[in-house]
């Protein structure tokens, strides 16, 4: 592709596209007149070929086990910044000075509140309702209640609307919480943390003090991070598909909320956990790599592979160190721990695995640590799309920014029956 262009042959006919390079990783071909000049689309189901938008973001190399948020290595991120850097860093491009970062926080905690006729939602749930249910259901209802925030045509409302949505999803997620066990729902403390914050809303009670304890703020904060954004990834790519029809930012939202919910995304971490509790001790892990090998068996290794990472998730990486460490922290000593950490040697020597490029992903070591922390499995969805909020906000925000944007509206191979006549039903 050196000569920066691709030709298509069609029927004796050729057709130039322009190929065009990013700062890093494959080149595109721009393909947007194909069907103009050729009448033919492009098949790509699943897109594993197909670079939806431009994006200046996030940026991952699959193979090699890189993940850049506006050029900085997510480790470096979950080592050394917090959860609020993060967000400004991904909603504004650039890593934020002192002030502005104080200035960022101070603004997020003066959003923290729910309306209070919000809370009246939560009500008409069944107490066993799963949080996401609970979620999709309240921030979608969000567009009902902050109409001053829903002009996407206006950058000062939709910053506005970004800042609400990463400012609430705390909230919204522990009243969740609380509403399935049966506790009174806590209001924000501005004074604590965003992280803080969340922890007491979570496990605090109004008849006594809660004190947040750093490690696992920390840990959490950490958990944050590493989930805040992810390219184009399917809640994405949901988020940018339901805003590129001009739909508000909250219903945006919630459709992200919706699609991340599925075990084969955001769900993974909740099928992980349980996959390691129902193994449960290292001497049956044999059992179920035979399982997961086995074709007629539709049992796969949650928390293992990627579409695309073919090399270790360096998501994974940060939270293999961080499991130890917040386990040791705590004095607890989880034989999930162990069992995780065996399963991933059996299958990290294992031809199956190797051959098919199969790592430990993100959810791999998340749900050891959430549970150590305290949170039940239904829970850890819940905690992705609160972390996630902000790439979702941030790449909604580009999206509508983008002077190319339309709405998408893919195409189809049509395979069902050619144009026939309608018959009577007595005659058929
Ligand atoms: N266990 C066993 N075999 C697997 C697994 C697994 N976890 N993942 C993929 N394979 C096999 C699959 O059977 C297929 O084999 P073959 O070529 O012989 O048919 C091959 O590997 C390629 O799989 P694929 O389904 O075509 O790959 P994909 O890119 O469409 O799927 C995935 C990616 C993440 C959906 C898949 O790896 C999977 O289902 N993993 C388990 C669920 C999971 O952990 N998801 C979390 C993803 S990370 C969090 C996030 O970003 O949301």
């Amino acid at each position: 592709m050196g000569d920066g262009s691709a030709k298509v042959e069609i029927g004796g006919n050729a057709t130039d596209y322009k190929v065009r390079s990013g700062t890093v990783g494959p080149d595109v071909i721009d393909i947007r007149k194909l069907y103009a000049n050729t009448g033919a689309f492009t098949f790509d189901p699943g897109f594993t070929s197909t670079a939806s938008c431009e994006s200046t973001i996030t940026y991952i190399d699959g193979d090699e086990g890189i993940l850049l948020h506006r050029g900085y290595p997510i480790d470096q991120l979950a080592e050394q910044s917090s959860f609020m850097e993060v967000s400004y860093l991904l909603l504004n491009g650039e890593l934020p000075s002192k002030a502005e970062l104080e200035k960022f926080t101070y603004t997020i905690s003066r959003h923290t509140m729910l309306h209070e006729q919000l809370s009246t939602f939560y009500r008409g749930f069944r107490r066993d309702a799963h949080p996401m249910a609970i979620m999709c259901g309240v921030v979608g209802a969000l567009s009902a209640f902050y109409h001053d925030s829903t002009d996407i045509a206006d950058p000062h409302q939709r910053m506005v609307a970004s800042h609400r949505l990463i400012a609430k999803m705390p909230t919204i997620a522990a009243m969740a919480y609380k509403y399935s066990i049966g506790q009174p729902f806590l209001y924000p403390r501005n004074d604590l943390s965003y992280t803080g914050n969340f922890l007491r809303m979570t496990f605090g009670v109004p008849a006594e003090e809660y004190v947040v304890d750093p490690v696992i703020e920390d840990a959490m904060d950490k958990i944050f991070i590493l989930h805040a954004d992810h390219e184009q990834n399917a809640s994405t790519s949901t988020v940018r598909l339901a805003g590129s029809s001009g739909a508000n930012p909250f219903a945006c939202i919630a459709a992200g909320i919706a699609c991340l919910w599925g075990p084969a995304h955001g769900g993974a971490n909740e099928a992980a956990l349980n996959m390691l509790r129902e193994i449960g001790t290292p001497d049956r892990i044999p059992e179920y790599i035979a399982r997961a090998k086995n074709k007629d068996d539709p049992f796969r290794l949650m928390g293992f592979g990627h579409r695309v990472y073919k090399n270790f998730d360096p998501r994974a990486k940060v939270l293999s160190k961080a499991a130890t460490e917040v386990l040791d922290k705590m004095g607890r000593n989880d034989p999930v721990l162990d069992t995780a950490r065996e399963l991933e040697r059996i299958a990290l020597s294992d031809p199956y695995f190797i051959d098919k490029k199969l790592y430990p992903n993100v959810d791999f070591y998340s749900g050891v640590i959430l549970s150590a922390i305290g949170f039940p499995t239904t829970m850890f969805t819940v905690l992705f799309a609160l972390a996630r909020t902000v790439g979702w906000v941030a790449q909604w925000n580009e999206m509508i920014s983008d002077p190319e944007q339309k709405i998408g509206r893919p195409r189809q191979l049509y395979t069902g029956a050619a144009m026939r006549d309608y018959i009577q039903v007595g005659k058929r």
